[in-house]
């Protein structure tokens, strides 16, 4: 039973007919009033008008015989701090062992969740500013679908828009014929940037035809559909390069323009439902009354907007999919579309629940990211960076002193992108998505403090201990007949806060914030270390030799799958 049930059995011995629904035991503030503690018998005693001292001391009452707690103290006001027996711990480090997935409860079974994230725009090369949505929308996806959700992830290009007519003029008139043989995501951006200077031309011409290419393209012309679709093919094999060095999948790549035959339909009903009125010749809809100003839903040329088109795509995901949620990961300064568009789609009538998880801006080495600037860096070239410093730490670790540096192996290789990758996606993670950050190689890659190549060498470093337990016949380090035991104080802090890894994962979901995970996965590698600085492991009886090898490889699960959620491979060796 969960302690949080036992105590509440307790709560409602003491106070029969009473409802204790509730009440809630936490992980002690401080290890040294015990390892949980219940403050509900405050909450009742303000309710009741009943001396919380005296509450707190018919539950510990209640209490007494029940051979899952050592000692029970009240303290202060009426705080109930808990100190669990050993036994009682040893159990449960073996049904955290036993169960599937690390514990994480199945509470998403049989439910749906949408995640729309990356949502690049096409016919752009990806850079540094891409990574948050994808990293953050990715670990979020991950831990959804351990917690059994049927997650639908959903890649809501940028793919249609004026833009294309400045690419088709382009294309047509700018690039080189080999360039259009070859045509790159690369190539794409430059022709972009070049029609889109001629568009600023005095005489207009330029900007003229760039109109009439779109024009064609809306009214589906086949060379330019042709074209279009050449474009976004390219970008979508562009991008899936990036997302493979990700481990990044996604279930669909419907683009804004999946929606463009559903808009009118959109915008129709909002204007029978009096949602949308007529304003200087657009049509809006006016949510002054929620202080979100007025969104437009067509625009006074006729043409529909990011706002109409969200709201066609939430009418097909929730017929298609029935979602619980649908989950938006994009920057902060969304946040006002998001908010519109939402309040929008509730009047509309959907009940989905519609969640927006922004993030802050991301600086590199101190320095703002911008277009203007030219310090705009392509995402391949910070990947191919990441897998450059890692590879020369792993090479510097190879070798002997004073010999030649040996030759990287595929293996090293394939060991300094774990390592990159996963460094270039914990420094990220690692932080609550709004708050703002600034890459920097130096923090992503350091070996010690909180970061992924710590952690990932954490998990190696038990690995190996692990395999040297087992000596060179290769028995196993754990007989069977010796299970769990606790017996030092940092053994007991490392064994409560494993208990605590199932909760962990449901608290990132709910917040929709990987950094909840990573944070318990730092504080659970320093716990360890502690525990492995101060209480021996090879040298101890065999007896604590067996128990403590077991929680060191309870460890090396616990972190394994948790950095998996966030998408950070944890090789057994570097
Ligand atoms: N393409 C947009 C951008 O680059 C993000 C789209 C997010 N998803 C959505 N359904 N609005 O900012």
């Amino acid at each position: 039973m969960e302690l949080s049930e036992i105590v509440k059995a307790a709560f409602e011995k003491a106070y029969p007919g009473e409802d204790f629904g509730g009440v809630r035991v936490v992980p002690a503030t401080d290890p040294k009033f015990g390892d949980y503690q219940c403050n509900d018998a405050l909450k009742f005693a303000k309710k009741a008008k009943a001396n919380p001292r005296e509450v707190g001391a018919r539950v510990a009452d209640a209490l007494k015989g029940n051979d899952v707690f050592e000692k029970v103290e009240i303290a202060g006001p009426g705080f109930l701090n808990l100190t669990v027996s050993s036994a009682w711990l040893a159990s449960r480090l073996a049904d955290l062992n036993a169960a599937d997935r690390c514990g994480i409860p199945q509470s998403g079974a049989g439910k749906c969740v949408v995640i729309d994230y990356s949502s690049p725009n096409a016919a752009k090369q990806m850079h540094i500013g891409h990574i948050r949505s994808t990293v953050i929308g990715s670990a979020i996806d991950r831990i959804f679908r351990s917690l059994g959700y049927r997650v639908v992830a959903d890649n809501h290009l940028g793919d249609w828009g004026t833009q294309f007519g400045i690419l088709i003029k382009g294309y047509r008139e700018l690039l080189t014929q080999e360039e259009r043989d070859n045509l790159t995501v690369a190539n794409l951006e430059k022709c972009y940037v070049l029609s889109a200077a001629k568009a600023k031309e005095e005489d207009g011409l330029w900007k003229e035809s760039c109109k009439q290419e779109l024009v064609k393209l809306q009214q589906g012309d086949k060379e330019n559909l042709a074209l279009w679709k050449r474009f976004i093919d390219i970008s979508i094999g562009e991008f899936d390069r990036m997302y493979a060095k990700l481990g990044v999948k996604f279930d669909t790549y419907r683009g804004e323009s999946y929606y463009n035959d559903t808009m009118p339909g959109v915008v129709k009903k909002l204007q029978e439902m009096g949602l949308a009125v007529e304003s200087e010749g657009a049509l809006v809809v006016n949510l002054e009354s929620e202080k979100l100003g007025v969104a437009i839903v067509r625009k006074s040329d006729g043409g529909y907007n990011y706002t109409t088109s969200d709201l066609a795509c939430v009418k097909t995901r929730v017929e298609e999919y029935n979602p619980e949620r649908i989950i938006y990961v994009t920057d902060a300064r969304q946040q006002l579309h998001f908010k519109q568009w939402f309040s929008i789609a509730a009047k509309m009538g959907y009940t989905t629940k519609l969640v927006h998880v922004p993030f802050g801006l991301m600086s590199y080495q101190g320095k703002a990211i911008s277009t203007r600037e030219g310090n705009l860096i392509k995402l391949d070239e910070l990947l191919a960076e990441a897998v450059k410093r890692s590879l020369a730490i792993v090479m510097s670790r190879r070798g002997t002193e004073g010999a030649p540096a040996p030759q990287p192996t595929e293996e090293d290789v394939k060991l300094a992108e774990a390592i990159g990758y996963g460094a270039v996606k914990y420094s990220d993670l690692s932080h609550d998505p709004i708050t703002d950050i600034d890459f920097s190689w130096d923090k992503a890659l350091a070996l010690e403090g909180n970061s992924g190549p710590y952690l990932q060498y954490a998990y190696a470093r038990v690995c190996s201990l692990v395999e040297k337990a087992g000596g060179t016949d290769g028995t196993s380090p754990l007989p069977k007949d010796v299970g769990f035991a606790v017996s030092t104080s940092s053994e007991k802090r490392l064994a409560l806060q494993l208990l605590e890894f199932p909760g962990a994962v449901v608290r990132a979901a709910e917040a929709y914030k990987p950094s909840v995970l990573a944070d318990y996965l730092f504080q659970t590698a320093q716990l360890y270390s502690t525990f492995y600085q101060s209480s021996p492991i090879l040298k101890s009886e065999p007896e604590v030799r067996a128990a403590r090898l077991r929680l060191c490889v309870l460890f090396g699960k616990v972190l394994s799958a948790g950095l998996g959620l966030l998408g950070i491979d944890t090789p057994r060796h570097i």
